[in-house]
C-alpha cells in the first residue's frame, strides 16, 4: 500500500489524505487504489460513520498524474483501472464524504468534491477543471453532477472554458459550504464530520441516499466520460498538451 495516501480512522471518523505534497498531490494509480480501498472498506465497517478527504497545506490535488496520461496516451489506454475503481467507489460510497480544501483543487481535485456532501474551503482554495484546455474531457461523473448543482451555463463555463472558481465563487453556485482560514479548514471539516456521525447512522443513509440518487446513474455516466477519455488522450490535442507540461521548465 502506499504511503502517498494516509488513513486514518477515529471516532467514527475514516480521514483519508492525500499526502504527495512534493507534486501538489497529483493522483498516481497507487494513490487512487488506496482511496478506492478505503472507500470500499466502509461498507462493511459499521464503526465508520462519515469519511473525511484531506490534502495538504496549499495543495488539495494537482488532478491526475500527467504523466501516468502520458503513459496511458502512449499505451493506447484510457483512464486506468485504478482511477475507474476510485470513481465507482466515488460513486456507490454510503457513507458521508466530508472534504477540507486548502489551496489547489485542480481535475479530479474539483470533480471529486462533486460526490461531497459537506466541504469546507480555505480562503485559499482554487477550483480548476483544465479538462478541454489539456484536450481531454471531464471525468468523474462532472458532466452530470455539475449542471444538476450549478445549471449549464455555469457547469459549460467551469468544466469545458476552465474558468477558475475561488472559494467565494464555489460558495456561491453551491460546491463548498463553509470557508474557513487556512488554518481552521480542516478543524471545521472534522467538526462537520463528528457532527454526522453523532447523528443516528441509519437515518443518515437513508437520507443520504435520497438526495443522492441512485449511484448507477452515476456509475453509468462515469463510464461513459471514460469512452470519450480514452479517444481523448490518444488525440494529438491532448499529446501536444502533455508535452508542453512537462517541457514548461526546460
Ligand atoms: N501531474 C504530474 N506532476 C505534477 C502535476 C500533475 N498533475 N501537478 C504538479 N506536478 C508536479 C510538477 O511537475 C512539479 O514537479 P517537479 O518539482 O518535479 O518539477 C511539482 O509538482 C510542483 O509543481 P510546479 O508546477 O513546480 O508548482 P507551481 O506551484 O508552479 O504550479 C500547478 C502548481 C499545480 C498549478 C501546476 O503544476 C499545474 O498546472 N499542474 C498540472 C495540473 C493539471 O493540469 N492537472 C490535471 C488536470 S486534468
Amino acid at each position: 500500500m502506499t504511503s502517498l495516501v494516509d488513513i486514518r480512522d477515529d471516532g467514527g471518523i475514516r480521514v483519508m489524505r492525500m499526502n504527495r505534497p512534493d507534486k501538489k498531490n497529483a493522483l498516481t494509480a497507487a494513490m487512487y487504489d488506496a482511496m478506492a480501498a478505503a472507500l470500499t472498506g466502509t461498507r462493511t465497517d459499521q464503526a465508520i460513520r462519515c469519511v473525511m478527504l484531506a490534502g495538504a497545506p496549499g495543495a488539495f490535488c494537482a488532478g491526475n498524474d500527467l504523466d501516468e496520461f502520458r503513459q496511458a496516451a502512449a499505451d493506447g489506454e484510457g483512464l486506468n483501472d485504478s482511477v475507474l475503481r476510485f470513481l465507482h467507489a466515488l460513486a456507490y460510497c454510503e457513507r458521508p464524504l466530508v472534504a477540507a480544501v486548502d489551496g489547489l483543487a485542480i481535475g479530479v481535485g474539483t470533480t471529486m468534491l462533486l460526490h461531497c456532501d459537506y466541504v469546507v474551503a480555505s480562503a485559499a482554495a482554487r477550483f480548476t477543471t483544465p479538462f478541454v484546455g489539456l484536450g481531454l474531457v471531464p471525468e468523474a461523473a462532472s458532466t452530470l453532477l455539475a449542471p444538476r448543482l450549478m445549471g449549464p451555463r455555469r457547469a459549460f463555463a467551469m468544466l469545458v472554458m476552465g474558468e477558475p472558481l475561488d472559494a467565494a465563487g464555489a460558495q456561491s453556485i453551491g460546491l463548498v459550504n463553509a470557508i474557513a482560514d487556512s488554518a481552521e479548514v480542516e478543524g471545521q471539516a472534522l467538526a462537520a464530520a463528528r457532527k454526522i456521525a453523532a447523528l443516528p447512522p441509519e437515518a443518515v443513509l437513508a437520507s443520504r441516499r435520497m438526495i443522492r440518487g441512485e449511484p448507477e446513474e452515476l456509475a453509468e455516466r462515469i463510464d461513459l466520460e471514460a469512452d470519450f477519455f480514452r479517444e481523448r488522450l490518444q488525440s494529438p490535442e491532448a499529446q501536444a498538451a502533455f508535452a508542453a507540461f512537462f517541457a514548461r521548465k526546460k
